[in-house]
């Protein structure tokens, strides 16, 4: 018995590198990526992060240098977060609002370094400064407090637009935060200070490596604040309150096990859709990688035009300098 030959061959576009090429959907360029980056208080060299090989704690002078090679290289732009020294860390985390603080300190280095050639962000969030390790303040009865928090918050997003970033990333999914940070900055006269909101960020087991980045002493967990993994509409929800309170772009987080959402995300808006390859994302796939186990080049980039191909033009991951020069 013959089969019956197919006359529609959808192989005839994939013959060649350059028949693939042409009729490539999704695209990946330098701009798309955005590396977020770590400068430390009181360390006097770089200092590894055991579980992200490659990623390490930044010195104030090595934030400067890798900041400028990340440039160079052609990212979008850079999202700083500040690790204070254990010391200095309390329960109101306020190291995060002092101009002198680590995050601040660094924040100024690299604009007045790099003035406007690049996007400067910060990460907006108490977790790095406070001795308990919440993204907020607590209240009496040891729950995270939110319109305490907003308070910190703002006087955080003040003390990061003096210091020079030109978007400021809010990422402890406190309700309310986009419009008190939004209200605070317009009030002192940084209308031009954007907000890169964390629009559904979700209460995630891959955030682990990220907890020794910065020497976070978490007790307990975030699930009263961060999402529920379980919910889908619930992001539609956040996203909402997001625009209406004035968020620029808007972020899913995680990626990888979230594009669903990504793509939920970038169905309805109307903003810049971004979302952030995390430091258990980048571990999963560097440790799988060194057992010889996947091809670590070709899983990095795969890994990116997925999140791209989901709907988001702007990824934060920490390979963000590498690819943009294999890309460029
Ligand atoms: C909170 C914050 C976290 C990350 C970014 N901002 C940690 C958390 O919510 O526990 C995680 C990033 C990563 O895992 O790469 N300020």
């Amino acid at each position: 018995m013959s089969i019956d030959r197919p006359y529609i061959r959808p192989r005839r576009l994939r013959t060649t590198p350059a028949m693939r090429r042409l009729v490539a959907q999704t695209t990946l360029e330098p701009r798309n990526l955005v590396l977020p980056m770590f400068v430390a208080d009181g360390i006097d060299a770089p200092r590894p992060i055991e579980s992200m090989p490659g990623v390490v704690q930044h010195t104030r002078e090595s934030l400067r240098k890798a900041a400028h090679e990340a440039v160079q290289a052609g990212v979008g732009g850079l999202m700083l977060f500040g690790v204070p020294s254990p010391g200095d860390k309390d329960a109101l985390g306020s190291g995060a609002d002092d101009a002198d603080g680590i995050l601040n300190l660094g924040l100024s280095d690299l604009r007045s370094d790099l003035g406007d050639s690049t996007v400067l962000m910060a990460d907006t969030c108490l977790d790095e400064f406070t001795d308990h390790g919440h993204c907020g303040v607590l209240a009496a009865d040891g729950r995270v407090d939110n319109d305490a928090t907003l308070e910190r918050y703002v006087s955080m997003s003040l003390a990061q637009a003096r210091a020079g970033a030109h978007l400021l990333g809010p990422s402890g999914m406190m309700d309310g935060q986009v419009a008190a940070i939004r209200t605070a900055l317009d009030a002192e006269g940084f209308t031009d200070t954007g907000i890169l909101a964390y629009t559904a960020k979700y209460s995630s087991a891959f955030y682990g490596p990220f907890r020794e980045a910065v020497g976070s002493s978490l007790q307990g967990d975030r699930k009263t604040y961060q999402q529920d993994p379980h919910n889908r509409d619930e992001a539609i929800r956040e996203l909402e309150l997001d625009l209406a309170e004035g968020a620029d772009i808007v972020m899913v987080k995680p990626a990888m096990s979230y594009l669903d959402i990504v793509r939920d995300v970038a169905n309805v808006v109307d903003v810049p859709v971004s979302a952030y390859q995390i430091s258990g994302e980048y571990a999963m796939i560097t440790a799988a990688a060194e057992r010889g186990w996947i091809d670590r080049d070709a899983a990095v980039l795969e890994s990116l035009v997925g999140i791209r191909r989901a709907g988001a033009s702007i990824i934060l991951t920490y390979w963000a300098t590498e690819v943009a020069g294999w890309l460029s």
